[in-house]
């Protein structure tokens, strides 16, 4: 007798089980937004209502315990969140399970997408909307004070993947998703190469400082002796994925050395370097880019000389290369500035916002190379790059 009603209720519970992954699965099947939804509770007639007087309704999309409808009023999105029973207007943070982990994660991929002074802002913003979809979080960034003043319009993509753990609906997750990174080249936009001679020196440093938080690369052709003088200057351009070049060892014109002299100096500064940083030179740009067929034949490796050249060991005035420079450049451009003038460094600290507004990106030359489909040879010079 016992052991009947105890096999009763598990046959009761198995069909329950299995009623229950089946009514799951419909429902997986007939709504692609994957979001539970307590169909067993009606939707206010409000949050209907409302819907029906938008005139530019976007779309719905149903949480557990709220509704989300989206509008767009004179190019801003407009997302109102509705308790499901009630149709009271509820706050998006209702949404939000752990607003702490949530902010950290937002401003670790705002500050992954977008340069410093972009970033800086955005994270203060209070004019956001937050655009909940099926498998991400979009968030719009509105009012905002920029200088200069980006024309794009800027909006941060979250895949739930990365705040899973700190929303309170149930979410589609993505097997394969990648974060917006404002360090991925963009085929599509302009693409120049800054270049750095004479150093390492005093300002490297910081220069190297205001690269990064500009998210961008540069290539630093440094002169043998300095390498040795600044050993953890080398080793930070390098951990920040800049690219070395060699300038000589102490700026002589190979065209008043020997071959043999040139080599075995290009050899010791290359041996200092791997043992800074474990990776010799890239590429030779010969000190005043004086160059000659005996040159090019003995050292194995590219040439790359320049095709702006700023000449600001001679104009050390910021206003003059921040103009010089957005005057003269293109798409291809190889840039030629000193980082041992505390002007120049300024002036890459003004100029390198207002590229990005202006749809550059600053790249290292192997990277442009790479997009320019422009194999780099041994022997061979380079001035610049086209597509
Ligand atoms: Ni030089």
């Amino acid at each position: 007798m016992k052991k009947r009603v105890v096999l009763c209720i598990l046959i009761i519970a198995l069909l329950g089980f299995s009623a229950f992954i089946f009514s799951k699965k419909m429902f997986k099947a007939d709504d692609n937004n994957a979001l539970f939804v307590n169909k067993a509770k009606k939707r206010n007639e409000i949050i209907n209502d409302y819907i029906n007087s938008l005139d530019n309704f976007i779309e719905k999309i149903d949480f557990n315990k709220a509704v989300e409808v989206v509008s767009k009023e004179n190019d801003r999105f407009n997302v109102s969140l509705f308790d499901y029973e009630t149709g009271k207007n509820v706050d998006y943070k209702s949404l939000i399970k752990d607003l702490d982990g949530f902010y950290k994660k937002v401003k670790e991929l705002l500050y992954l997408k977008y340069p410093k002074f972009i970033a800086d802002v955005l994270i203060n913003n209070e004019n956001n909307v937050y655009y909940f979809k099926d498998n991400e979080l979009v968030i719009y960034y509105y009012d905002y004070v920029i200088e200069p003043s980006p024309r794009e319009e800027l909006l941060l993509h979250v895949n739930y993947n990365e705040i899973k753990d700190y929303l309170n609906i149930d979410v589609k997750l993505d097997e394969n998703y990648m974060n917006e990174d404002g360090s991925i080249i963009d085929n599509n936009k302009k693409i120049i190469a800054i270049t750095f001679d004479d150093g390492p020196g005093s300002y490297t440093s910081s220069l190297i400082d205001i690269l990064n938080n500009n998210k961008v690369k540069a290539t630093f052709f440094m002169l043998g002796k300095n390498i040795a003088n600044y050993r953890d200057v080398v080793k930070k351009a390098s951990d920040s994925k800049m690219e070395i070049a060699y300038h000589s060892y102490a700026h002589k014109s190979f065209k008043r050395q020997k071959i043999e002299e040139i080599i075995s100096e290009l050899q010791e500064s290359d041996n200092i370097l791997k043992s800074i940083t474990g990776e010799g030179f890239k590429y030779i740009r010969p000190p005043y880019g004086a160059i000659n067929q005996e040159i090019k034949d003995n050292l194995n490796y590219p040439f790359i000389l320049w095709s702006v050249d700023t000449m600001d060991w001679r104009y050390k005035d910021i206003d003059y290369l921040y103009n010089y420079t957005l005057e003269n450049i293109k798409d291809g451009s190889i840039i030629l500035f000193h980082d041992i003038h505390k002007t120049s460094v300024e002036t890459i600290e003004r100029l390198l916002p207002e590229l990005y507004v202006e749809g550059y990106q600053v790249v290292t030359i192997s990277q442009m190379a790479s997009v320019f489909n422009q194999k780099l040879d041994n022997h061979q010079s380079y001035r610049y790059f086209a597509r």
